[in-house]
């Protein structure tokens, strides 16, 4: 392990965590752990962009978010698990990041404007926001981070990083490797009324919901829309249902259902009963560990803490790298003046 790459990624402690970020992102950290060094955190800092008016939750989607971590099987000896905000170092690499960032650069990130159009209810008018692929720069090159696994949506924030990246070596020296995407085969996970699953959509279906939860957020799901009477057969391959049923059912139940459901042997309301008895079948052991760990928060916080620990001492080696690029380093000065 000790000449493998450097990993990071993060998530925003922007609320819970539900099947959208297991399928995209946490089941791909926890494979990357068995090839790589890993940093996963919690991106703190960046949630407060949009929730800079209501900070009251944001510690706590932290902790919980970190239980779901662990409990989808992030290895908190193996990765090092941290919180942003517990490592100021990102907040001084941002800094320096920030003078040598053309404003052009951040105003035509196309995700730049359209988010701003999307959140319309908050005001994202703001120099953090614009900043927003500033700081995540910061938070990969720290760690002089080799590999960041993104999404497709991703993409234009991490190219940006890499020329941030490219111009503080071009100016001060190699410091850091050039960041590369990784893209990870990440299914689209649907939401209960067929849109893309998000908290903000109100269409998500949570890691720590129970049965109960699970069993009424199925009955509530869009179907082939095509599929009007019980006798019409249906097409597995436009239904959400059938998504879901393979993104998570056993695959020979998954092709019953397709077979079933085409040759309308099976109806809808059959089928959602169906799938939220497989939804709970594979949701139910994260959600008993993640309750299990979140019922010792001080063992979690001191996992948090030692994890934090681990991430700033690799923070600290690298902004002496950079103190010392840039020729501002007072520490060799205010040593050399009381020899
Ligand atoms: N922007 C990412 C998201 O919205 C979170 C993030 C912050 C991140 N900093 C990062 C991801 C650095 C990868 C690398 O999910």
């Amino acid at each position: 392990m000790s000449d493998a790459r450097i990993v990071l990624s993060g998530m925003r402690s922007t609320g819970k965590l539900h099947l959208g970020h297991y399928f995209g992102t946490l089941r791909n950290w926890v494979a990357l752990q068995e090839r790589h060094r890993c940093y996963f955190f919690a991106a703190d800092w960046h949630a407060l962009t949009s929730e800079y008016a209501n900070t009251s939750e944001i510690t706590t989607w932290t902790v919980e978010a970190f239980a779901d971590w662990i409990a989808a099987g992030v290895d908190p000896e193996r990765s090092v698990v941290f919180v942003q905000s517990l490592v100021p170092e990102h907040a001084e690499l941002h800094l320096i990041l920030s003078m040598i960032t053309p404003l052009g650069w951040l105003e035509r990130v196309p995700t730049y404007k359209e988010q701003i159009r999307q959140l319309d209810n908050r005001d994202l008018g703001t120099y953090g926001f614009l900043g927003y692929p500033v700081l995540q720069t910061s938070d990969i090159i720290l760690y002089r981070a080799h590999f960041v696994p993104v999404g497709e949506d991703q993409a234009s924030h991490l190219e940006l990083s890499r020329e941030i990246t490219r111009r503080f070596n071009t100016l001060y020296g190699e410091v850091f490797p050039e960041p590369q995407a990784l893209f990870a085969p990440t299914p689209r996970v649907p939401g209960t009324d067929g849109r893309k699953m998000s908290k903000s959509y109100g269409n998500a279906v949570n890691l720590s919901d129970g049965p109960d939860e699970i069993r009424r957020k199925c009955m509530e799901m869009f179907t082939d829309p095509t599929r009007i009477r019980r006798k019409d057969p249906g097409h597995p391959e436009s239904c959400n249902l059938f998504e879901f049923h393979r993104l998570l059912s056993p695959p020979e139940v998954a092709e019953r259902v397709a077979r079933e459901c085409r040759a309308a042997a099976i109806g809808c309301v059959e089928d959602k009963k169906l799938l939220a008895e497989q939804m709970i079948a594979f949701l139910e052991p994260i959600r008993r560990r993640r309750e299990d760990l979140l019922r010792h928060p001080a063992e979690l916080l001191a996992l948090l803490r030692e994890g934090s620990r681990r991430a700033r001492e690799r923070a600290q080696e690298t902004l002496a790298l950079v103190r010392d690029a840039l020729g501002l380093d007072y520490e060799k000065l205010l040593s050399r003046s009381v020899q």
